[in-house]
């Protein structure tokens, strides 16, 4: 992967012989990925910015400065949207085995809440008999649900959601204003998507006061560029599939979509120097001054976190056919504080700049304080 030009300009421009490690995005990646969204032809929408995939401020206001809403999954992420100005009707937030406090809380902002179980919507309904809210459907069992990088979403294999039994339960459906349904992440199957959300759409006829469909995320980015999500078709089948159903219901129905990956996982980038290389038979091994605990995801998924490895030295992308099977590692003693393992690279030396690719998401905001390293600065331009 070639770097761009003001990416490698602004490393360039803090490369001391050592530095910190760091975050870079390229905020007009951003904007783009946030239009695509906006663009959906079907008018009545709201796509909320899934904030668990990136909570920096500095990210939420490019977002929120592209009119996308958010959504949060905790009190603490309702309070970080908050913190740059969005206003509680703009806010979901949908989670899990939520407290009576969270759930009171929730309320006295006003934003729209998601709820996950029977016992949920039995615990508002008591503090809250008069006002309607959603719930979060686990349509599973009519689709052939597959795994996805962090389990399965839907069907028997996923602990989330009101299960299609738990559905025809509720007993007054009409305090059910929103249905709410999240797939899996990292999909570019359109059809799986439509499929599901065409489950979801079935059970919708029972709910005589729904005012929105919530399709959640889910949207693929991959790891070498070579897939790009299918946009135009997503655009044109979302757009019928809500149209069919507004006139079904005889109901202007609202979509939302909550896309978290894709609005900034292209744009960011992770930097870091390297400080130690060893020689291991017919191996590199090479450690950076930063650990996984400050950019998580090869932590968190070691088997499938697969982010693309630029390298700079003397100011300047080295490209080389000729390359060493090389594993990167982190600077502490936890041995499983591993970027990457046996990858092909050309051959690193001490002060090499190594920079990860597809950063922006589910990365930063996944920093630990576990090991002991500071939160990595993350900078936009
Ligand atoms: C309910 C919900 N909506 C949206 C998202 C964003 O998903 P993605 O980053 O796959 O687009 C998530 C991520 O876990 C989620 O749980």
């Amino acid at each position: 992967m070639v770097l761009e030009k003001d990416i490698l300009s602004f490393i360039e421009s803090k490369a001391e012989d050592e530095f910190d490690s760091y975050y870079v995005y390229d905020s007009q990646k951003i904007r783009n990925q946030c239009r695509i969204f906006q663009n959906i032809s079907y008018k009545n929408k709201s796509i909320h910015f899934a904030s668990m995939a990136n909570i920096s401020s500095q990210f939420l206001r490019i977002v929120k400065e592209e009119k996308v809403n958010i959504f949060v999954n905790s009190i603490l992420h309702l309070e970080a949207a908050h913190k740059v100005g969005y206003r509680d009707q703009e806010i979901i937030l949908t989670s899990s085995a939520l407290s009576a406090k969270s759930i009171i809380k929730a309320e006295s902002y006003g934003v729209q809440l998601n709820l996950d179980s029977p016992n949920q919507l039995e615990l508002w309904l008591k503090l809250f008999p008069k006002k309607s809210v959603g719930i979060r459907c686990n349509i599973g069992d009519n689709v052939k649900p597959y795994a996805t990088r962090a389990g399965y979403f839907i069907g028997k294999n996923s602990r989330l959601g009101f299960t299609k039994e738990e559905i025809n339960n509720i007993s007054d459906k009409s305090k059910i204003s929103g249905l709410h349904l999240y797939v899996g992440t990292d999909i570019f199957n359109i059809d799986y998507f439509i499929n599901c959300y065409k489950e979801l759409i079935d059970i919708a006829r029972d709910f005589t006061n729904l005012e929105y469909l919530n399709f959640g995320g889910g949207f693929g980015v991959s790891e070498d560029k070579k897939k790009q999500f299918d946009f135009s078709e997503f655009n044109t089948q979302i757009t019928q599939l809500m149209n069919e159903v507004s006139k079904q219901i005889n109901r202007d129905i609202k979509l939302i979509i909550e896309p978290g990956r894709i609005i900034g996982c292209e744009a960011g980038y992770f930097v870091s120097n390297v400080t130690d290389v060893k020689k291991r038979d017919n191996k590199l091994l090479v450690g950076l001054n930063s650990s996984t605990v400050q950019f998580s995801r090869p932590l968190l998924y070691p088997d499938s976190a697969n982010h693309p490895i630029m390298i700079i030295r003397d100011g300047v992308q080295l490209i080389s056919d000729k390359t060493v099977t090389t594993t990167i590692y982190g600077c502490s003693t936890y041995s499983r504080d591993i970027f990457s393992n046996n990858v092909e690279l050309p051959e690193l030396k001490i002060g090499d700049i190594v920079v990860f690719g597809n950063a922006g998401s589910y990365s930063a905001s996944s920093y630990m304080q576990f090991l002991g390293f500071p939160k990595p600065e993350e900078y936009f331009i």
